[in-house]
């Protein structure tokens, strides 16, 4: 039996070490850019994303440094989307990671520019670094520009903050879940996959497994919004329901969405089998998914 906590732990640390060494330094000019992008970036944060990125390809046979700048351009542009979802446009909240969020401490202009300038680094990064065969050089960067744009993050987001308010329908929660978290989620194992040459049947299976994973983590996001308490979850709690937000805790009830969240790791389980190569580490990851407390 894996011990997972330690495993995360050691990731972690490939993944902080990595981020230390590729993101720009607090003293460049303008210095206030530099010391927002790198306030979020290292606030903290469970590197979920980049851990999947890095833990798919080793086990696909890759090394893992192969994998690691898609690992934490995946890591900066999620920490983007975080700064951007906590401005008083979005969802207007005050703690992130456990800190007073990005606007509250550079300003709303600034949290704008570091979320900006972390999505850009994300791609700059990736210019760098070639998919290796059969992908195309480019599929890193596709890959995340499909999963964080027009049809992807971006989508889900502006869906969410439109639902607000309204009486939601499975529909609705489905496209908003899918699309503001599932979506990058699958591109973090798929981005793995990729680093390792994974053959097309293995991609599809693993795309699954990426897509089942990442509903049912925003699921346990609704249930922990609702459950848990500021000092664990390192952000507001309660917010969901303050701002009549379209959820699956709201659509069908906190018990029913646990279960729910419960039944699409069990899906996600059985795509592994269709890779044949050892993945229980991904199975631990599945099921941690759903039973985190933060
Ligand atoms: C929070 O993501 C936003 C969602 C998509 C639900 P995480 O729960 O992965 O946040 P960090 O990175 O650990 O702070
Ligand atoms: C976050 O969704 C999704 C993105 C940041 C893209 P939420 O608004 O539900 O997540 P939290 O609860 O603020 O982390
Ligand atoms: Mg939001
Ligand atoms: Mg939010």
């Amino acid at each position: 039996m894996l011990h997972l906590e330690s495993f995360l732990a050691e990731k972690q640390r490939v993944v902080e070490l990595a981020l230390e060494k590729h993101m720009p330094p607090v003293d460049e000019r303008p210095r206030v850019l530099h010391e927002a992008m790198r306030y979020s970036v290292f606030a903290g944060g469970k590197r979920l994303r980049p851990i999947l990125c890095l833990t798919v390809a080793e086990a696909l046979g890759a090394s893992p440094e192969k994998a690691l700048l898609p690992a934490i351009a995946l890591e900066v542009l999620h920490t983007y989307s975080l700064i951007h979802d906590d401005l008083p446009a979005m969802d207007d909240d005050s703690l992130r990671r456990g800190k007073p969020t990005s606007h509250i401490v550079f300003g709303e202009a600034n949290a704008i520019l570091a979320g900006d300038a972390l999505l850009t680094l994300a791609f700059e990064w990736l210019a760098g670094c070639p998919a290796p065969e059969p992908y195309l050089p480019t599929q890193y960067a596709l890959e995340l520009a499909q999963a964080s744009g027009h049809r992807g993050i971006i989508a889900g987001q502006v869906e969410d903050l439109a639902a607000e308010g309204q009486t939601p329908t499975a529909d609705m929660v489905d496209y908003i879940h899918r699309h503001k978290t599932a979506a990058l989620i699958r591109a973090s194992v798929r981005m793995g996959a990729i680093a390792a040459g994974a053959p097309p049947s293995w991609l599809d299976a693993l795309s699954l497994y990426g897509d089942y994973i990442g509903l049912a983590f925003q699921i346990a996001d609704d249930v922990l919004n609702e459950t848990s308490s500021p000092e664990t979850l390192g952000k507001a709690v309660g917010s969901d329901q303050a701002r009549n937000k379209a959820t699956y805790a709201a659509l069908h009830g906190i018990e029913k969405a646990k279960r729910m969240a419960v039944d699409l790791v069990e899906k996600a389980v059985v795509e592994l089998k269709k890779v044949s190569r050892d993945t229980s580490v991904l199975v631990e990851l599945a099921r941690y998914i759903v039973s985190r407390d933060h």
